[in-house]
């Protein structure tokens, strides 16, 4: 039976939160800007919701943190299970709370059904990120199926009509959409298997047209790198909510009676603008989720992929590496096409045996290539994936997930191994650490680039054990190789959650290096995801994915929003471009370390044709400021940008840092005053308050389609 209603604050630099217990489910009576001390519970309490309209139910129905079915809730609920068809609902009761400095545990538990709950909610009194973890136990006597679990509901408030998510493709990750939030459900359900290109694991929501600065947002992720449905709903009761949760197949998720799920957490956040969001997310990806080596200089990266593809002599490695070394690479990444049978995609996966054909002497010849120069050695695995045409398949076709009686697709000529085999994992793990100590591996590139189909062990399906299954096979790695950094690439972009970033430390971004498609790629990114983890290639002049040609100086501007790197032939760059690259490189090398804590502003206001952002010295001494012109502006003159970020009390030195004045100028007849002005050799460039900075903005000028500017704004 309910027990008297209870209010349970906790409370954060600039939120506050409030649980109400007592009505069958805790429920999230507000998760909003700090409230005053002074704020009793009792007050919060009188503030509850106990209506009861006319035409439903004769009991108030409040939406809870894990809304029931068997209490009218007519939405999506927090849990549906059964026992083999029978026991179709349950009535979770509040059972126990559990109040520490800054978290609230609950137990719940339907002791017919046999269902027993935790929900745990921990709010970051630095970052004020609202943390929920939802665990289900089956306390019954035969097993329990779960055909769906949400991992947190959060009701939204009344003003949040509108919902901005991430959606995309391969070689077009991060891509914005917005919609109303109508009547009735909006699914963004992910059935890839991984966390896909297709839809980003997290949804925004606040008030019509919020913004970069403006509006009351709430950003909701789930930390998980497979199947998982978002789920927002407006029903006419008033409520509204967001819920993500991961999606088992058909069958899937079962627990034996005494076993416990746990369910991936949701990490939320609430904010003035989605900047505020950004900010709250970067700090807790870097503070709780990465592993340490990203707190160290990030090394300017070289790829080989682009650069030879699957030709690998040693030749052109050495030339390439050479190459490489000069332009100033601090690590050197020899990516697919090393291994057994691995002429080309259609074999080798699955063989992690250096190819004696191409490499007779084994790795040790490049690697010593390699550390000659000062570099760090990084090596490309692919190891959740087995081609048919390999060794490792002629001897396990087992290993494979698979539903009996039906052939699985191949995609890339590839099969998935199921990682939840146990063999399957010490396999792998044996392969690759005996490579990483045998060559004093740095750094591995763990790709990853097809989606799971008929993901089963035969005969059940085996989705849902894929990720944990991954995440303990990267850690025991880990565990063996503590010096070992660790990329996530999924086709470029399908694998970035906070699920895989803790075992992860850096994310190749996209396949796509085209800086004018970069330019809307790495801004989605770094809506979440901090710049130093985001890796950022100069591509070739003619981009491989798009054709599209652009300026050196363009490539070089968005490679160094994120690591910095190549993915380049350098053996083939003339002298003015090898000059032109170190100075960015230089650049790279000298604001690195800020920029591995900057805090990011995306900056609106501007026409679309612009993309324009900022990295703020977390003490706002310095700056750097990024505009991309992706098409040409519809005005003859672009206008004025305004900064954000800046400290309005100082004066800042603004400068050009782009070597590309020249290049615009021709544009214009004359340039703004403040590009004249500036020398970047006399530091005698204009000194302009940072509250101009920011009210007024910087003028830009003509800027041509494809052409981008980095100006930096030092404290004075
Ligand atoms: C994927 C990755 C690329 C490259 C190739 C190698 O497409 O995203 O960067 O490593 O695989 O096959």
């Amino acid at each position: 039976m309910s027990s008297p209603i209870s209010s349970w604050r906790l409370d954060a630099a600039n939120t506050t939160v409030c649980v109400l217990t007592g009505k069958h489910v805790p429920e999230l009576h507000y998760f909003g800007p700090a409230l005053g001390a002074e704020i009793t519970a009792e007050e919060l309490r009188q503030l509850s919701d106990d209506s009861v309209l006319h035409a439903s139910l004769d009991e108030p129905t409040a939406l809870s943190l894990c809304p029931q079915a068997s209490l009218g809730h007519a939405g999506s609920p927090g849990l549906a299970a059964h026992r083999n068809g029978k026991r179709f609902a349950h009535r979770l009761q509040h059972v126990h709370t559990e109040h520490k400095a800054n978290s609230l545990s609950f137990q719940l538990a339907d002791a017919s059904a046999g269902i027993e709950m935790h929900l745990t909610l921990k709010l970051d009194e630095l970052t004020s990120i609202l943390t929920i973890n939802t665990a289900v136990v089956n306390r019954g006597e035969d097993d329990l199926t779960v055909d769906w679990l949400a991992s947190a509901t959060l009701p939204l408030p009344e003003d949040h009509t509108e919902l901005l998510s991430q959606h995309g493709r391969w070689g077009g990750e991060f891509s914005e959409y917005r919609r109303a939030l109508h009547p009735g459900l909006t699914d963004i359900s992910n059935r890839h298997g991984r966390t896909s290109h297709e839809h980003a694991p997290w949804v925004m929501t606040g008030p019509q047209g919020f913004g970069d600065q403006h509006g009351e947002v709430l950003c909701s992720h789930i930390a998980w790198s497979g199947n998982a449905s978002l789920r927002i709903e407006r029903m006419n009761d008033g409520h509204a909510s967001v819920q993500l949760g991961v999606l088992p197949l058909p069958g899937e998720l079962i627990l034996a009676p005494g076993e416990r799920f746990e369910a991936p957490p949701v990490i939320a956040a609430r904010g003035t603008g989605i900047n505020a969001i950004s900010h709250q997310l970067h700090t807790h990806v870097r503070q709780h989720i990465l592993p340490p080596w990203t707190r160290t200089p990030r090394p300017i990266h070289s790829n080989s992929w682009e650069a030879v593809y699957f030709d690998h002599s040693t030749e052109k490695l050495f030339g390439l590496i050479d190459a490489c070394a000069e332009l100033g690479a601090e690590r050197f990444v020899l990516d697919d096409g090393w291994f057994g049978r691995r002429r080309n995609d259609t074999a080798g996966l699955g063989d992690w045996f250096v190819d004696p054909e191409v490499y007779p002497d084994g790795l040790q010849p490049v690697v010593d290539r390699v550390r000659q120069h000062g570099m760090q050695f990084g090596l490309w695995f692919e190891p959740e994936m087995v081609n048919p045409d390999s060794a490792l398949y002629e001897q396990h076709p087992e290993w494979v997930l698979r539903l009996d009686g039906i052939d699985t697709p191949l995609a890339r000529s590839q099969l998935v191994l199921d990682l939840s085999i146990p063999e399957v994992r010490r396999y792998l793990f044996d392969c690759i650490t005996r490579l990483v100590h045998e060559y004093a591996i740095d750094y591995i590139k763990w790709d990853m680039n097809r989606d799971l189909v008929l993901a089963g062990n035969g005969e059940q399906a085996r989705a849902l054990a894929q990720p944990p299954a991954l995440y303990q096979l990267l850690e025991q790695i880990r565990a063996s190789c503590p010096t070992l950094e660790i990329e996530s690439c999924s086709s470029g972009g399908a694998r970035v959650d906070m699920g895989i970033l803790k075992h992860t430390g850096r994310v190749w971004t996209s396949d796509n290096i085209d800086p004018i498609e970069r330019a809307q790629i790495q801004a989605g990114f770094l809506r979440i995801y901090p710049p130093e983890i985001m890796g950022a290639h100069v591509g070739h002049k003619a981009a491989h994915l798009t054709g599209r040609e652009t300026s050196l100086h363009t490539r070089a501007i968005m490679a160094l929003q994120g690591q910095y790197g190549f993915e380049i032939d350098a053996r083939r760059l003339d002298a003015t471009e090898r000059s032109a690259l170190a100075h960015y490189t230089a650049m790279y090398r000298k604001h690195r370390e800020w920029l591995s804590r900057s805090v990011y502003y995306r900056l609106d206001g501007q026409h679309d044709s612009l993309v324009a952002s900022m990295q703020v010295a977390d003490d706002a001494r310095i700056a750097l400021l990024t505009v991309v012109a992706v098409t040409a502006h519809p005005h003859s003159r672009p206008g004025r940008i305004k900064l954000a970020g800046l400290d309005a009390t100082v004066h800042y030195r603004v400068a050009l840092e782009s070597l590309n004045r020249a290049e615009i100028a021709v544009f214009s007849r004359q340039l703004p005053h403040w590009l004249n002005d500036v020398d970047r050799a006399t530091d005698t460039g204009p000194l302009i308050s940072g509250e101009l900075l920011m009210k007024t903005g910087l003028p830009l000028p003509v800027l041509p389609p494809q052409s981008a500017l980095l100006v930096s704004c030092h404290a004075r």
